[in-house]
């Protein structure tokens, strides 16, 4: 195969691209994305603060341009993302308890009904857990309206569009031994031991120099996915951008059944939030780098 989703596609996988609304003017970057990506997620036009930018006034006009675009285009969409720490609007940062709990709820019903059945997977939940060795959940507004906030979430989302995968998604849980993978894990378990709604685990896979590529990355995908969900890499960005990481990242993945696919987190270098990490498969002429060539042959 020539492009990278038509590769993945051998295997019934995608290959996608975290798209940005103001980038699809710039021809360059447009045919690029457009020729090698089959799965699209807004790099910040499904974000709370762009969809819901005043208390119940959701807005999306930025979200549905990258929506639109990847529809007509033939690409699946990932939803990303409804309840997170970060990238809140002003009105839900100064809100807490039952108030904020309540417009979290509301957030989930009112984006997931404007792309009701339109939406290959939802990451519902992103970065709850935190860093380092304590295996605890990240202290946050949401956090602290109760630590059961993560699986009001997951049932709202399923009632809200039942035809999405549901996803928890993270960064610094691609290496086994982390706590904050074991953390993660058991949270996995337990909800799927109570019958709380998740279907898919996204692993972001920002790898840099504090946070390396480790080879029992696939032993945590496999772990994953024997707890019955699927597993995606999300947002793949590696520092420097080395050919045989990306090739063992595709091979992870291809490894495990219900691996669903891969996003990298832009398209060119110049459009990376990382663009001095060069973490990316395209050079910013739009030419293929190394590793593009190293992701194609081991798809
Ligand atoms: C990043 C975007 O790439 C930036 O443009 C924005 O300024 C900040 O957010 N984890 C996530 C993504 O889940 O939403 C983040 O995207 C990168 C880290």
């Amino acid at each position: 195969e020539s492009t990278l989703g038509a590769a993945a596609a051998q295997s019934g996988r995608y290959f996608g691209v975290a798209i940005a609304a103001n980038r699809l003017s710039d021809s360059t970057y447009a045919t690029i994305a457009n020729r090698e990506f089959n799965s699209v997620t807004a790099e910040n036009e499904m974000k709370i603060d762009a969809t819901q930018p005043q208390r119940g006034q959701f807005n999306f006009t930025a979200a549905d341009r990258v929506y639109n675009w990847a529809v007509q285009n033939g690409k699946q969409v990932r939803g990303h993302t409804l309840a997170w720490h970060s990238q809140q609007p002003g009105w839900m940062q100064s809100l807490s308890g039952s108030a904020l709990r309540q417009a979290m709820i509301d957030h989930i019903n009112g984006v997931m009904a404007h792309y009701k059945g339109k939406i290959a997977q939802w990451d519902v939940v992103n970065e709850a857990f935190a860093d380092g060795s304590s295996g605890a959940r990240r202290d946050s507004n949401l956090q602290r309206t109760g630590n059961d906030w993560i699986e009001v979430a997951f049932r709202a989302a399923r009632a809200a569009d039942p035809s999405a995968k549901l996803c928890y998604n993270d960064y610094n849980v691609e290496n086994w031994t982390w706590a904050k993978t074991q953390a993660m894990y058991a949270m996995v378990r337990d909800f799927k031991q109570r019958g709380v709604p998740i279907d898919c685990v996204g692993f972001q896979a920002h790898f840099n120099s504090g946070s390396p590529y480790n080879a029992n990355f696939r032993t945590t995908l496999q772990n994953f996915a024997a707890l019955g969900v699927d597993v995606a890499v999300t947002e793949l960005d590696i520092q420097g951008a080395s050919s045989t990481t990306y090739a063992n990242v595709v091979n992870d993945c291809l490894a495990v059944s219900r691996c669903l696919g891969i996003t990298v987190w832009g398209v060119r270098d110049s459009d990376s939030w990382r663009s001095g990490d060069t973490p990316l498969l395209f050079n910013n002429d739009g030419s293929k780098k190394p590793a593009y060539t190293a992701v194609l042959n081991a798809l």
